[in-house]
């Protein structure tokens, strides 16, 4: 299903709206609705439970989002948080700098992944796309264009020359896509971070941001944490909660977002050991995503051309979205820059002493970012499918059906008696939903032909619909659907918690990891 597919099943069967729609809306800003709600709730659970229920050296906390100004001084924040604005003087459109000459690199690569898959085509099974790679000089001729463009970005953004940028702009040629015009102003930086007052003082000592991350809660607590819990390095301390930047280009639903909600993990280690647990945890993370089915052709590695002030080595997990394959997540070694820089700005000192080296020292940290909303529209683009199956009839028909795994599911089984209004049937349908309702979240549903009703239970994702028929008021057992295969049982009544509980449980998605 298409992009624009995917927004419009999420507002209508009340999973994303857009926030303040009565007011024509607020740019890239969004609310979950009663169905968006439980999915994001059980992302951020599964998240959590394999962060802090299953690593026994990871703990979790919650922080405020307003914090004291000079931590977003000794972060770098204020100084260093900035993405390169350009404007087309003709369609008056406003772009990142980068994200022009992204686009531009990211044609190359849909001209090699055209060639790659013609090549597959032709050659079938025998088909080694390493080596074909390796040895096609259009894809090398290619390839190499395309890292050196990514080669000097990287170094003009570290360098913030910002002429630079705009001269490679212009030489690469590439024209707004609005207006089709090469007329650009020049590049000039833009901080991202959303600035209020604090209380009715107004003045430079008063002014507070809204936090752009979530990590700088941890970096400051880190010793609070440590005594309080009595971990030793290596231990990692997780987070959810929001963050806002004030993004210059937003116009992709919620993958970019001003207001959006982040999953972080900061894991403090040994000053030289931080490159083996940075390559673990880039292992961990991604088998996290293959946990839930993902397929392993959507997911992929990018490591950082141009590393963020305080990264010794950073990699994104990108994912295929309908736009292409963007960040879902990133890790970061981000070395012991945040905990010196706190310890600097604050004069309280932030070492951990060890017992095993009998010294002390300010810990490294490797950190796993993920955004919660992020991840969300990834789920929703891999799950929502339309597919052809048998109507009641055997005849064919289309039904749209999100896939998602079923612990991930906003509800886990809906009860719909056979007919509506029909007594007892609809009485026993009840007892069966009060039954189920304290172990799933379950939806009780008598509106409209079965058929139909079956179909919007696919549509959100449900993975069984069970349904009261005559046949239950005599024997006690009810059909039981399966989302995926079609597939009807009967169960008894008594039985229905049991069938259903391995299958829902975010236990089953837990032991995969
Ligand atoms: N603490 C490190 C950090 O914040 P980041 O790469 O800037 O790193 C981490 O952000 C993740 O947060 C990204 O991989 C993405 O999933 C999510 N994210 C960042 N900006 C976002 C935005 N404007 N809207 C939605 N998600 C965003």
């Amino acid at each position: 299903m298409d992009f624009k597919q995917l927004i419009s099943h999420s507002k209508e069967y009340g999973f994303i709206f857009q926030s303040s729609e009565i007011y024509d809306g607020l740019s890239a800003v969004y609310d979950y609705g009663p169905m968006g709600v439980e999915l994001k709730n059980n992302i951020k659970k599964y998240w959590w439970d394999s962060m802090v229920r299953l690593n026994q050296n990871i703990v979790g906390i919650d922080t405020a989002i307003f914090m004291h100004p000079s931590t977003w001084k000794a972060s770098g924040h204020v100084d260093a948080f900035n993405d390169p604005l350009i404007d087309n003087k003709d369609s008056k459109k406003r772009y990142r700098a980068d994200q022009l000459v992204e686009g531009y690199v990211e044609k190359i690569d849909i001209k090699i992944m055209k060639d790659v898959a013609k090549a597959r085509k032709k050659f079938g099974d025998d088909f080694d796309e390493a080596q074909f790679r390796a040895t096609n000089q259009r894809i090398i001729d290619r390839q190499t264009k395309m890292d050196d463009i990514m080669g000097r970005m990287g170094a003009l953004l570290t360098a913030e020359d910002m002429e630079g940028m705009k001269a490679l702009i212009e030489e690469l040629e590439i024209a707004c896509p609005e207006s089709g015009s090469r007329n650009w102003t020049d590049v000039r930086q833009f901080n991202l971070m959303f600035s209020t007052q604090l209380g009715n003082i107004s003045g430079s000592e008063s002014k507070l941001y809204l936090r752009p991350e979530t990590a700088q809660g941890i970096f400051v607590n880190f010793l609070n944490v440590q005594k309080s819990t009595r971990q030793k390095i290596p231990f990692g301390v997780a987070q959810i909660g929001k963050a806002f930047r004030n993004e210059i280009v937003a116009r992709q639903f919620i993958f970019r977002m001003r207001e959006f909600e982040q999953m972080e993990m900061q894991f403090f280690v040994r000053p030289g050991e931080e490159m083996k647990f940075y390559e673990e945890w880039k292992a961990k993370r991604l088998a996290w995503h293959m946990s839930l089915g993902t397929d392993a052709s959507k997911l992929r590695f990018h490591d950082h051309d141009k590393l963020a002030h305080y990264a010794n080595a950073a990699a994104d997990i990108e994912f295929q979205f309908p736009f292409g394959f963007r960040e879902l997540e990133g890790i970061h070694s981000r070395t012991d820059f945040d905990l010196t820089q706190h310890q600097n700005l604050s004069g309280k000192k932030l070492q951990y002493f060890d017992p095993e080296i009998n010294e002390s020292y300010v810990p490294y940290v490797v950190e796993t970012s993920i955004g919660c909303d992020r991840m969300f529209l990834a789920m929703m683009a891999n799950a929502l499918q339309e597919e052809t199956v048998p109507d009641a009839d055997g005849k064919d028909s289309t039904r749209i059906v999100l896939k998602l795994p079923a612990a991930i599911a906003p509800v886990k089984v809906a009860i719909l008696p056979l007919l509506k209004n029909k007594e007892p049937l609809t009485n026993l349908a009840s007892d069966v939903y009060r039954k189920l309702q304290s172990h799933f979240n379950c939806q009780y549903d008598e509106k409209d032909a079965i058929g139909k009703r079956y179909r919007r239970q696919d549509a959100i994702g449900t993975p069984y619909c069970v349904t009261v028929d005559f046949d239950s008021l005599e024997d006690g057992t009810v059909t039981l659907r399966d989302r995926d295969t079609l597939q009807q049982k009967r169960v008894h009544i008594d039985a229905l918690v049991a069938e259903v509980a391995d299958s829902v449980s975010m236990a089953t998605l837990l032991e995969k990891l």
